[in-house]
């Protein structure tokens, strides 16, 4: 039962539709630029593992980890990727004899990313690795899993040594693909300094803007709730839809990122990338074909569309905060500013809510409420869908005690999709013509229930997709400026507005006060999932 009232559950009723898209990865050497650090040990690790177990990568698959540690050799490398393994939450039941075949794969070389010369060393190395391979399949995946501050120098001498050379086609043989990690940028100015100095030197479809969300199942699964299905499209619009609420809310504080969180805040941090990805594929248009070239145009046209925020309209559609001391899970926790490496002062917001609007025709004066924040009271995203509610009432109900229809696409925890509809209590007791009971229920598909299986972890599809040369997952040059449009000149008003007194909530909440009545002003209130 689910808090509103019974649930009834959806499972697979047919044969799974196999796609052709996806297949086997093209044989490669990874190579991973900052391989000692977190991104490398908690997500390309296992999801190059996982890979391996599902045997999606190639035979011949190596991986040649890159840092600054002089100290480490192979074996000291491959014996933390190892501790990193059997630590990760995304490895279920660590296999020994999987490892066994791993292991042998991972290389370490050490060089100073920033210094030109040790390219020659990076060079030297791969082709020991791939002494044996034919020159054809020596493909080279490059993964920037470093701070965004040696992106550029890093860019640089990997086309200056000759290392990542510009191909003309995405046909040619072997390939050079480059991962850029997120953030793409500080602001607009600096993204399209980037976008310059990338798009310069390598080709398009030779890069690849990581946005991890893009590879969560169910963001995925998005577009093929709303495009595999023909019911939601006739009323996926202004006239059938009140509003849209999309969140993305997590337990965790800053933890040790701290020096980095001082620098972005919550709206550089999820809103330029995750949750204005979830708007783009919520209100896109359906897209021709099922192609990176196709889906992205059609969600640079929705963050193109995006009503701009100005510092007239910004103080009434949008909410900073930052956590103060809670409790999360019955621990208490400090506060933002209590936290490693953040100023006691600092007016960075770790919780933001803002109202959107979406100026096109399908959109038009349909609100959509986006909220992210550190410290909340549970970790959840999801993006609910508001139906409008029914124009006339004949059970004797009140509109304001009827909870409108609701389809909510849960992104996580308990990936799958919820609908909310009322029906009728059961019992005689009332005659037809007089007060009929009605409750709210959920119908529920749960995605681990219905294919006995956890989602895929982002990274491995996302790594999969680099290995297959498939882009639709990662976001192209103008859409990251398309997006950065939209928050900007929110960045920038409350960077040099700063709050008299900055909004706060506990750790453990469900935000400040001034979120709630940012929604309430419209009649509605946030979802607590
Ligand atoms: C990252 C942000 O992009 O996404 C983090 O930098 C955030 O601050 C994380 O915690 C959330 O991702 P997920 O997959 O845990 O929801």
């Amino acid at each position: 039962m689910s808090a509103d009232g019974p649930t009834v559950s959806a499972r697979p009723t047919g044969q799974v539709q196999p796609s052709v898209a996806r297949g086997r990865a093209d044989p490669c050497t990874m190579v991973i630029f900052g391989a000692l650090g977190d991104l490398s040990r908690r997500k390309l690790l296992p999801g190059i593992y996982q890979l391996m177990k599902e045997h999606l990568v190639d035979q011949s698959f190596s991986v040649l980890g890159v840092g600054r540690d002089d100290s480490q050799t192979d074996d000291t490398f491959r014996s933390a990727m190892r501790v990193a393994l059997g630590q990760s939450d995304e490895v279920q039941g660590f296999d020994e004899a999987l490892w066994q075949e791993l292991c042998p794969r991972l290389h370490f070389v050490s060089a100073d990313l920033t210094n030109g010369a040790d390219y020659a060393v990076i060079s030297k190395r791969l082709e020991e690795i791939e002494r044996d391979r034919p020159k054809e399949e020596c493909n080279h995946l490059f993964y920037l899993a470093v701070p965004p501050s040696v992106f550029e120098p890093i860019v640089r001498n990997l086309s200056k040594s000759g290392l990542a050379p510009r191909t003309r086609t995405a046909d040619e043989r072997p390939w050079t693909r480059i991962v850029i990690e997120k953030p793409f940028g500080h602001d607009l100015e600096t993204a399209q300094q980037l976008n310059d100095l990338v798009l310069g030197l390598f080709a398009e479809h030779q890069t690849y803007r990581i946005d991890h969300y893009l590879g969560k199942e169910t963001v995925q699964n998005v577009l093929v709730l709303r495009f595999a299905n023909s019911i939601f499209e006739p009323i996926w619009n202004r006239q059938w839809i009140h509003h849209v609420q999309i969140t993305t809310a997590e337990n965790v504080g800053v933890e040790d990122r701290g020096k980095y969180y001082e620098e972005a805040g919550v709206v550089r941090d999820m809103f330029q990338n995750h949750l204005l990805q979830l708007l783009a594929l919520t209100a896109m248009e359906p897209p021709p074909i099922m192609s990176a070239n196709a889906v992205r145009d059609e969600k640079v046209k929705v963050l193109k569309s995006i009503r701009w925020l100005t510092p007239g309209t910004i103080p009434e559609n949008a909410v900073r905060a930052q956590y103060t001391a809670g409790a999360i899970k019955g621990k208490p926790v400090p506060g933002y500013t209590q936290e490693a490496n953040v100023a006691p002062d600092s007016t960075v917001p770790t919780f933001a809510a803002v109202r959107l609007f979406v100026d096109n025709w399908r959109w038009n004066g349909v609100p959509f409420y986006l909220r992210s924040g550190k410290r909340l009271a549970s970790r959840v995203s999801e993006i609910a869908v508001q139906f409008r509610s029914p124009p006339h009432l004949m059970f004797g109900q009140t509109s304001d005690v009827m909870r409108p229809n609701t389809l909510v696409m849960r992104v996580q925890p308990n990936e799958g999709v919820a609908l909310n509809f009322e029906v009728k209590v059961p019992g005689a007791a009332v005659a037809l013509t007089s007060n009929i009971e009605i409750a709210p229920v959920d119908m529920e598909f749960n995605y681990s229930e219905a294919f006995g299986e956890v989602a895929a972890p982002a990274y491995e599809t996302l790594l999969l997709d680099v290995m297959i040369g498939e882009a639709t997952l990662f976001t192209r040059s103008d859409e990251v400026e398309a997006a950065w449009r939209v928050v900007d000149p929110l960045i920038q008003y409350w960077e040099s507005h700063k709050p008299k007194r900055m909004p706060t909530y506990a750790a453990g909440s469900w935000g400040p006060r001034e979120a709630d009545e940012l929604i309430e002003a419209d009649g509605v209130e946030w979802r607590e999932p």
